[in-house]
Protein backbone atom coordinates (compact mmCIF):
# COMPACT_ATOMS: atom_id res chain seq x y z
CA UNK A 1 0.00 0.00 0.00
CA UNK A 2 1.39 3.39 -0.74
CA UNK A 3 0.43 6.85 0.70
CA UNK A 4 -0.38 10.09 -1.14
CA UNK A 5 -0.28 13.73 0.52
CA UNK A 6 -1.91 16.26 -1.25
CA UNK A 7 -0.81 19.49 0.45
CA UNK A 8 0.26 23.55 -0.16
CA UNK A 9 1.23 26.41 1.35
CA UNK A 10 -1.42 28.65 0.29
CA UNK A 11 -5.14 27.65 0.17
CA UNK A 12 -7.31 27.24 -2.85
CA UNK A 13 -4.49 25.85 -5.10
CA UNK A 14 -6.47 23.26 -6.32
CA UNK A 15 -5.24 20.16 -3.78
CA UNK A 16 -9.00 18.41 -3.01
CA UNK A 17 -9.56 18.72 -6.64
CA UNK A 18 -6.43 16.39 -7.70
CA UNK A 19 -6.45 14.71 -5.07
CA UNK A 20 -10.50 13.42 -5.63
CA UNK A 21 -9.60 13.11 -9.64
CA UNK A 22 -6.11 10.85 -8.71
CA UNK A 23 -8.18 9.02 -5.96
CA UNK A 24 -10.73 8.08 -8.95
CA UNK A 25 -8.03 7.58 -11.99
CA UNK A 26 -6.42 4.95 -9.74
CA UNK A 27 -9.65 3.09 -8.78
CA UNK A 28 -10.48 2.98 -12.42
CA UNK A 29 -7.13 1.52 -13.17
CA UNK A 30 -8.17 -1.29 -10.99
CA UNK A 31 -6.28 -0.04 -7.66
CA UNK A 32 -8.21 -0.66 -4.82
CA UNK A 33 -8.23 3.09 -3.20
CA UNK A 34 -8.97 5.25 0.03
CA UNK A 35 -9.37 9.21 -0.54
CA UNK A 36 -8.98 10.59 3.16
CA UNK A 37 -10.36 14.39 3.64
CA UNK A 38 -8.10 15.63 6.47
CA UNK A 39 -8.74 18.75 5.69
CA UNK A 40 -10.12 19.55 9.26
CA UNK A 41 -10.02 23.57 9.14
CA UNK A 42 -12.37 23.09 6.07
CA UNK A 43 -13.60 19.57 5.09
CA UNK A 44 -15.02 19.58 1.74
CA UNK A 45 -16.33 15.95 1.47
CA UNK A 46 -19.40 16.07 3.16
CA UNK A 47 -20.76 19.07 0.80
CA UNK A 48 -19.36 16.74 -2.26
CA UNK A 49 -20.85 13.64 -1.49
CA UNK A 50 -23.78 14.97 0.22
CA UNK A 51 -25.42 11.99 -0.27
CA UNK A 52 -23.27 9.49 2.22
CA UNK A 53 -23.95 9.70 6.13
CA UNK A 54 -20.41 8.23 7.29
CA UNK A 55 -21.15 7.15 10.84
CA UNK A 56 -17.54 8.23 11.69
CA UNK A 57 -15.35 10.41 10.63
CA UNK A 58 -11.39 10.78 10.61
CA UNK A 59 -11.38 13.00 13.07
CA UNK A 60 -12.98 10.28 15.37
CA UNK A 61 -9.33 8.66 15.21
CA UNK A 62 -7.95 10.90 17.14
CA UNK A 63 -10.91 10.36 20.32
CA UNK A 64 -11.57 14.22 21.22
CA UNK A 65 -14.86 13.21 21.98
CA UNK A 66 -16.00 13.78 25.28
CA UNK A 67 -19.89 12.85 26.16
CA UNK A 68 -20.52 9.60 27.63
CA UNK A 69 -23.38 9.93 25.31
CA UNK A 70 -21.05 9.33 22.24
CA UNK A 71 -20.16 6.40 20.16
CA UNK A 72 -17.38 4.50 21.52
CA UNK A 73 -13.75 5.55 19.70
CA UNK A 74 -13.64 3.32 16.30
CA UNK A 75 -11.15 1.40 15.09
CA UNK A 76 -9.51 2.32 11.73
CA UNK A 77 -11.14 -0.29 10.34
CA UNK A 78 -14.78 0.99 10.77
CA UNK A 79 -13.65 4.67 8.92
CA UNK A 80 -14.32 4.04 4.86
CA UNK A 81 -17.22 4.16 3.18
CA UNK A 82 -17.84 3.38 -0.02
CA UNK A 83 -18.25 6.75 -2.34
CA UNK A 84 -21.04 4.99 -4.92
CA UNK A 85 -19.02 6.24 -7.85
CA UNK A 86 -16.57 3.46 -8.18
CA UNK A 87 -16.59 0.38 -6.46
CA UNK A 88 -12.92 0.40 -5.99
CA UNK A 89 -13.46 3.93 -3.74
CA UNK A 90 -13.52 4.33 -0.78
CA UNK A 91 -13.53 7.52 1.67
CA UNK A 92 -13.11 8.42 4.77
CA UNK A 93 -14.95 12.03 5.79
CA UNK A 94 -13.95 14.64 7.91
CA UNK A 95 -15.95 16.29 10.85
CA UNK A 96 -16.83 20.25 10.68
CA UNK A 97 -17.64 21.06 13.78
CA UNK A 98 -15.32 23.58 15.21
CA UNK A 99 -14.35 21.28 18.48
CA UNK A 100 -13.21 18.71 15.87
CA UNK A 101 -11.78 21.00 13.28
CA UNK A 102 -9.78 24.05 14.51
CA UNK A 103 -10.25 22.72 17.82
CA UNK A 104 -7.82 19.70 16.70
CA UNK A 105 -5.75 22.26 14.76
CA UNK A 106 -4.55 24.01 17.60
CA UNK A 107 -4.08 21.18 20.02
CA UNK A 108 -0.43 21.03 21.27
CA UNK A 109 2.65 19.22 20.12
CA UNK A 110 2.23 16.33 22.90
CA UNK A 111 -1.27 15.99 21.34
CA UNK A 112 -0.09 15.69 17.97
CA UNK A 113 2.76 13.39 18.69
CA UNK A 114 0.10 10.90 20.32
CA UNK A 115 -1.62 11.61 16.62
CA UNK A 116 1.37 10.73 15.06
CA UNK A 117 1.19 7.04 16.59
CA UNK A 118 -2.60 6.80 15.98
CA UNK A 119 -2.12 7.82 12.14
CA UNK A 120 0.69 5.04 12.13
CA UNK A 121 -1.87 2.25 13.62
CA UNK A 122 -4.56 3.86 10.88
CA UNK A 123 -2.28 2.99 7.93
CA UNK A 124 -1.20 -0.22 9.03
CA UNK A 125 -5.19 -1.41 9.73
CA UNK A 126 -5.37 0.15 6.06
CA UNK A 127 -2.74 -2.18 4.98
CA UNK A 128 -4.82 -4.62 6.49
CA UNK A 129 -8.17 -3.47 4.60
CA UNK A 130 -6.29 -4.46 1.18
CA UNK A 131 -6.05 -1.14 -0.15
CA UNK A 132 -3.47 -0.42 -2.96
CA UNK A 133 -3.41 3.39 -2.14
CA UNK A 134 -4.63 5.86 0.42
CA UNK A 135 -5.00 9.48 -1.18
CA UNK A 136 -4.91 12.15 1.75
CA UNK A 137 -5.74 15.65 1.39
CA UNK A 138 -4.91 18.08 4.01
CA UNK A 139 -5.34 21.69 5.14
CA UNK A 140 -2.53 24.05 3.49
CA UNK A 141 0.34 25.66 5.38
CA UNK A 142 2.42 24.54 7.94
CA UNK A 143 0.32 22.88 10.65
CA UNK A 144 0.80 20.45 13.06
CA UNK A 145 -1.68 17.56 11.65
CA UNK A 146 -0.90 18.31 8.07
CA UNK A 147 3.09 17.51 8.94
CA UNK A 148 1.57 14.68 10.71
CA UNK A 149 -0.28 13.41 7.44
CA UNK A 150 3.21 14.31 5.37
CA UNK A 151 5.12 12.35 7.61
CA UNK A 152 3.34 9.10 7.42
CA UNK A 153 2.79 9.27 3.18
CA UNK A 154 5.05 7.97 0.80
CA UNK A 155 4.91 10.66 -1.64
CA UNK A 156 3.60 14.27 -1.92
CA UNK A 157 1.87 16.85 -4.43
CA UNK A 158 2.90 20.11 -3.54
CA UNK A 159 -0.02 21.87 -5.55
CA UNK A 160 0.29 25.90 -6.28
CA UNK A 161 -0.52 28.67 -8.51
CA UNK A 162 2.75 29.60 -10.49
CA UNK A 163 2.89 33.13 -9.26
CA UNK A 164 5.38 35.06 -6.96
CA UNK A 165 3.40 34.32 -3.81
CA UNK A 166 2.61 30.59 -5.03
CA UNK A 167 6.45 30.06 -5.59
CA UNK A 168 7.86 32.13 -2.46
CA UNK A 169 5.02 30.65 -0.36
CA UNK A 170 5.95 26.77 -1.50
CA UNK A 171 10.24 27.35 -1.28
CA UNK A 172 9.74 28.23 2.02
CA UNK A 173 6.77 25.50 2.70
CA UNK A 174 9.42 22.98 1.51
CA UNK A 175 12.66 24.35 2.93
CA UNK A 176 10.87 24.51 6.29
CA UNK A 177 9.69 20.42 6.05
CA UNK A 178 13.20 19.40 5.20
CA UNK A 179 15.10 21.97 8.19
CA UNK A 180 12.01 20.22 10.58
CA UNK A 181 12.01 16.56 9.59
CA UNK A 182 15.46 16.28 7.62
CA UNK A 183 15.86 13.50 4.75
CA UNK A 184 13.62 11.27 4.89
CA UNK A 185 12.43 8.68 2.41
CA UNK A 186 9.10 10.70 1.38
CA UNK A 187 9.31 11.62 -2.52
CA UNK A 188 7.86 15.09 -3.36
CA UNK A 189 6.74 16.66 -6.32
CA UNK A 190 5.74 20.08 -7.29
CA UNK A 191 2.16 19.95 -9.55
CA UNK A 192 1.87 23.82 -11.00
CA UNK A 193 -2.23 24.70 -11.09
CA UNK A 194 -4.45 27.28 -12.49
CA UNK A 195 -1.53 28.77 -14.81
CA UNK A 196 -3.26 31.53 -16.11
CA UNK A 197 -3.52 31.66 -19.91
CA UNK A 198 -0.44 34.61 -20.70
CA UNK A 199 1.83 32.79 -18.47
CA UNK A 200 4.92 32.69 -20.54
CA UNK A 201 6.16 29.17 -21.02
CA UNK A 202 9.56 30.33 -20.02
CA UNK A 203 8.55 31.48 -16.42
CA UNK A 204 6.93 27.97 -15.66
CA UNK A 205 10.32 26.33 -17.21
CA UNK A 206 12.25 28.41 -15.10
CA UNK A 207 10.33 27.93 -11.60
CA UNK A 208 9.81 24.11 -12.17
CA UNK A 209 14.53 24.32 -12.49
CA UNK A 210 14.32 26.65 -9.18
CA UNK A 211 12.37 23.65 -7.52
CA UNK A 212 15.04 21.03 -8.75
CA UNK A 213 17.98 23.00 -8.83
CA UNK A 214 17.67 24.15 -4.88
CA UNK A 215 15.03 21.90 -3.51
CA UNK A 216 15.52 18.77 -5.57
CA UNK A 217 11.67 18.91 -6.15
CA UNK A 218 10.82 17.71 -9.38
CA UNK A 219 7.58 18.93 -11.19
CA UNK A 220 4.93 15.59 -12.48
CA UNK A 221 2.43 18.37 -13.72
CA UNK A 222 1.30 21.89 -15.24
CA UNK A 223 -2.07 22.56 -15.30
CA UNK A 224 -3.87 25.56 -17.21
CA UNK A 225 -6.50 27.73 -15.82
CA UNK A 226 -9.84 25.82 -17.32
CA UNK A 227 -13.47 27.32 -16.18
CA UNK A 228 -14.80 23.63 -17.29
CA UNK A 229 -13.30 22.84 -13.98
CA UNK A 230 -14.01 26.16 -11.67
CA UNK A 231 -18.15 25.09 -13.19
CA UNK A 232 -17.97 21.77 -12.29
CA UNK A 233 -17.22 22.74 -8.70
CA UNK A 234 -20.31 25.08 -8.87
CA UNK A 235 -22.66 21.94 -8.85
CA UNK A 236 -20.61 20.88 -6.26
CA UNK A 237 -18.57 18.72 -8.37
CA UNK A 238 -15.04 17.92 -8.01
CA UNK A 239 -14.20 14.19 -10.05
CA UNK A 240 -13.97 15.70 -14.11
CA UNK A 241 -15.59 13.39 -16.65
CA UNK A 242 -13.60 11.79 -18.74
CA UNK A 243 -12.91 13.60 -22.31
CA UNK A 244 -10.02 12.47 -24.60
CA UNK A 245 -9.04 16.28 -25.12
CA UNK A 246 -8.80 17.41 -21.58
CA UNK A 247 -6.01 18.07 -20.70
CA UNK A 248 -6.71 18.18 -17.06
CA UNK A 249 -7.52 14.72 -17.15
CA UNK A 250 -4.43 13.91 -19.01
CA UNK A 251 -2.13 15.38 -16.18
CA UNK A 252 -3.92 13.09 -13.88
CA UNK A 253 -3.38 10.34 -15.59
CA UNK A 254 0.29 11.21 -15.84
CA UNK A 255 0.83 11.99 -12.50
CA UNK A 256 -0.81 8.39 -11.43
CA UNK A 257 1.23 6.67 -14.11
CA UNK A 258 4.51 8.36 -13.12
CA UNK A 259 3.50 7.59 -8.85
CA UNK A 260 2.87 4.32 -9.81
CA UNK A 261 6.11 3.33 -11.49
CA UNK A 262 8.20 5.73 -8.65
CA UNK A 263 6.61 4.17 -5.34
CA UNK A 264 6.56 0.50 -6.95
CA UNK A 265 9.93 0.28 -5.13
N1 LIG B 1 -7.02 24.08 -13.13
C1 LIG B 1 -8.07 24.76 -12.64
N2 LIG B 1 -8.71 25.68 -13.39
C2 LIG B 1 -9.76 26.37 -12.91
N3 LIG B 1 -10.26 26.22 -11.68
C3 LIG B 1 -9.67 25.32 -10.88
C4 LIG B 1 -8.56 24.54 -11.31
N4 LIG B 1 -8.19 23.72 -10.31
C5 LIG B 1 -9.04 23.98 -9.29
N5 LIG B 1 -9.92 24.94 -9.63
C6 LIG B 1 -10.97 25.56 -8.81
O1 LIG B 1 -10.34 26.25 -7.75
C7 LIG B 1 -11.13 26.18 -6.57
C8 LIG B 1 -10.28 25.62 -5.44
O2 LIG B 1 -10.01 24.25 -5.70
P1 LIG B 1 -9.86 23.20 -4.53
O3 LIG B 1 -11.00 23.29 -3.60
O4 LIG B 1 -9.56 21.90 -5.15
O5 LIG B 1 -8.56 23.81 -3.84
P2 LIG B 1 -7.91 23.41 -2.44
O6 LIG B 1 -6.45 23.60 -2.59
O7 LIG B 1 -8.40 22.10 -2.01
O8 LIG B 1 -8.52 24.55 -1.50
P3 LIG B 1 -8.42 24.61 0.11
O9 LIG B 1 -7.01 25.02 0.42
O10 LIG B 1 -9.42 25.66 0.46
O11 LIG B 1 -8.75 23.25 0.61
C9 LIG B 1 -12.34 25.33 -6.92
O12 LIG B 1 -13.42 26.17 -7.24
C10 LIG B 1 -11.88 24.52 -8.15
O13 LIG B 1 -12.96 24.20 -8.99
MG1 LIG C 1 -9.28 21.50 -0.23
Amino acid sequence: MKTIILHSYKGGTGKTTIALNIAISFAKKGYKTLAIDADLNAPTFESIFTGLKPKYKFNDLFGVQKKKTELKPPTPKDLPVKSLIHENLDLIFANSKPQFGVGLLSMNKNFHSEALKKLYHAKQEFEKLGYDYVIIDTSPSLNLASINSIIIADASLIVLRPNKYGIAGTTFLLKELYSMLGTVKRKDYIVFNQIVVGTPAKLVTQWQKHFKKRLGVETVGTIHCNCAIALNMLFGNLIIEDDAENEFLETIDKIVMKLHRDLKN
